[in-house]
């Protein structure tokens, strides 16, 4: 599975791109928003920092629209995804979107049909919301399964992208069941990273090796 980030905070992104554990980025309305910056110029910094797939999103709501918004968007740079919501008229921008040779990244998917409805309309990606899914009743990581087995019994090439990842685990499960990418906050990443068995076993290799070596080499 790979990893993307889900932030559109540039250093947040250029630190997990320094570690080399991130192939792509995913971006939304929120996260840019949250930044209180120029969409444009975040996005064309950002494909500066990671050399893969980019998801920057629409925000109109009307088809024709979306498609116009997703020709604006493909030409920031190569890299660029484009990000539609799983509605009717995210699905016609899709379908307008796989026929103009633009990738998509159809988002806020919360069940398997909604996943199925998309790679049909050509999606290049599909976002299942494991956190936001899992905040309910509904357990995020059965959908995402679900969305697996479906698209490999019926030899469906969208790939799924694991989204709203909130914590560890759910990173984790993503990877059991199959998930082609999951798209991770940045909090999410370094709690990944660190382990407090990896702390104390380092301490103890170089108290060792001081107690007998001091600070040779
Ligand atoms: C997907 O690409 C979205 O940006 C994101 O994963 C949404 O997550 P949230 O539920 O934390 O807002």
């Amino acid at each position: 599975m790979k990893l993307f980030i889900d932030t559109a905070n540039v250093e947040h992104i250029k630190e997990m791109a320094d570690l080399g554990i991130i192939s792509g980025v995913t971006t939304n309305p929120s996260l840019i928003a949250k930044e209180g910056r120029d969409f444009k110029e975040v996005i064309k910094e950002i494909t500066a920092i990671v050399d893969g797939p980019i998801s920057g999103e629409v925000i109109s709501t009307d088809a024709d629209k979306m498609f116009e918004e997703a020709k604006e968007i493909t030409k920031i740079h190569k890299n660029m995804l484009v990000k539609l919501p799983l509605t009717e008229a995210g699905l016609k921008a899709t379908k307008l979107c796989k026929e103009a040779g633009i990738k998509t990244n159809v988002t806020l998917v919360f069940s398997s049909n909604q996943a199925l409805m998309a790679a049909r309309a050509g999606a290049t990606y599909v976002s299942p919301f494991v956190g936001r899914l899992s905040d309910t009743l509904h357990d995020g990581i059965e959908v995402v399964a679900d969305i697996k087995r479906i698209f490999d019994v019926h030899n469906l090439d969208t790939k799924i992208i694991s989204a709203s990842i909130r914590n560890p685990k759910q990173l984790s499960e993503s990877a059991l069941v199959g998930a082609d990418i999951a798209t991770v906050p940045y909090d999410v990443l370094k709690k990944s990273i660190t382990h407090p068995l990896t702390d104390k076993g380092l301490k103890a290799f170089l108290d060792d090796w001081n107690k007998t070596f001091g600070d040779k080499k």
